[in-house]
């Protein structure tokens, strides 16, 4: 007798092997593989993370789990159906998208996220909450990146999936996502359990900056070391990979990550002429604002000395507003 949740996991296991076969070796699959091909996924990666496609049909879930002997209001339970509302029939929840098993720490397939191969609405469609399936408590490849995590000590937190895949093509093996939602203090505790410092890699648009910055708040009570990776022009990760290729990635993002005050005080230059002496003079004032509320005197005293010599003020002259700043924040 299997209890609820390893059936609902097997189901996931054959349903994630069903996917793939459709997307790798059949006619159905052929537009999902050649999206995915053009977007500069390899077979080698395609297999490697197990990446499948749902076929554009109502039942063709419905008919396999059947076909396979499993109860359809399990498999509604575990997300993979939905129940017609005032009926007793089901219908398929993914369709005609590209499929990525999501994996718990055991490396059992507990969840899938579906990509539209075009604009339509969600982007990605993931499973529900299920008892097998908590988003709080589950980092998309984190079951892969331990040993590697734990060997280096280190750990790359990207925003979605195609990042992680893209850094793993290029040789980054210590990769993980948060799979669209805020990184939870438990994910935060994950990989603190594993790593001492994390690099967080979040997009370059306005919405990744700024989710980055709360991700790392997170990080540090966690007690992690956390440094912020800048991606140029507004790209994603794998955007830039592709684009400039792995060495520049590690060479120029990953190497080049920043402290999370060196990150706020390089993110306040964004968009900034600082050429202009009135903007230079407000990015100063703004500079020092943001390091007067460090609570650390060294790392203040640090900060602000490398404010002090790339734009030639004194010390004195910045200990003395920040003291203010000081003042009017008591
Ligand atoms: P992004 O919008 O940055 O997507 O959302 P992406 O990962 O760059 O996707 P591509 O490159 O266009 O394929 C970041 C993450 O947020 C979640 C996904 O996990 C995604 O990877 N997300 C996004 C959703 O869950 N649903 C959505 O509709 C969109
Ligand atoms: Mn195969
Ligand atoms: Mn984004
Ligand atoms: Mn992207
Ligand atoms: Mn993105």
């Amino acid at each position: 007798e299997r209890t609820e949740t390893a059936t609902m996991i097997a189901a996931h296991e054959l349903l994630k092997k069903f996917y793939h076969h459709l997307l790798m070796h059949t006619n159905e699959g052929e537009e999902a593989l050649s999206y995915l091909l053009h977007r500069g996924f390899t077979r080698e990666i395609i297999e490697q993370f197990e990446i499948g496609y749902a076929l554009p049909s109502w039942n063709a879930a419905v008919t396999f789990l059947t076909n396979k002997g499993f109860s359809l209001s399990l498999m509604e339970q575990a997300g993979l159906i939905v129940k017609k509302s005032g009926e007793d029939s089901y219908f398929d929840r993914f369709r005609h998208r590209i499929m990525f098993p999501i994996h718990n720490h055991h490396g059992e397939t507990v969840a899938f996220s579906g990509r539209a191969l075009g604009n339509e609405d969600p982007k990605y469609l993931n499973s529900p909450e299920t008892p097998i399936f908590n988003k709080r408590n589950i980092l998309y490849h984190f079951h892969e990146a331990r040993v590697p995590m734990r060997q280096k000590q280190q750990v790359v937190l990207f925003e979605g999936f195609a990042d992680v895949i893209a850094a793993v093509q290029a040789g980054i093996s210590h990769a993980v996502a948060t799979m669209g939602t805020a990184l939870s203090e438990e994910q935060a505790r994950m990989l603190r359990r594993n790593a001492s410092s994390v690099i967080v890699c979040y997009d370059g648009d306005r919405a990744g900056i700024d989710a980055a910055l709360r991700a790392s708040e997170t990080l540090m009570e966690a007690g992690c070391y956390v440094k912020v990776a800048m991606i140029p022009d507004g790209l994603d990760p794998d955007e830039y990979v592709r684009k400039y290729g792995a060495d520049r990635f590690r060479h120029h993002v990953l190497d080049a990550s920043l402290s999370l005050t060196a990150f706020k005080l390089e993110y306040l230059k964004r968009g900034r002429h600082l050429q202009n002496e009135s903007e230079r003079l407000r990015y100063i004032e703004e500079a020092v604002q943001e390091i007067s509320r460090l609570s650390n005197a060294i790392e203040a005293d640090y900060y602000l000395r490398q404010l002090a010599d790339e734009f030639s003020i004194s010390m004195d002259a910045l200990r003395e507003q920040m003291t203010l700043h000081g003042k009017k924040q008591q």
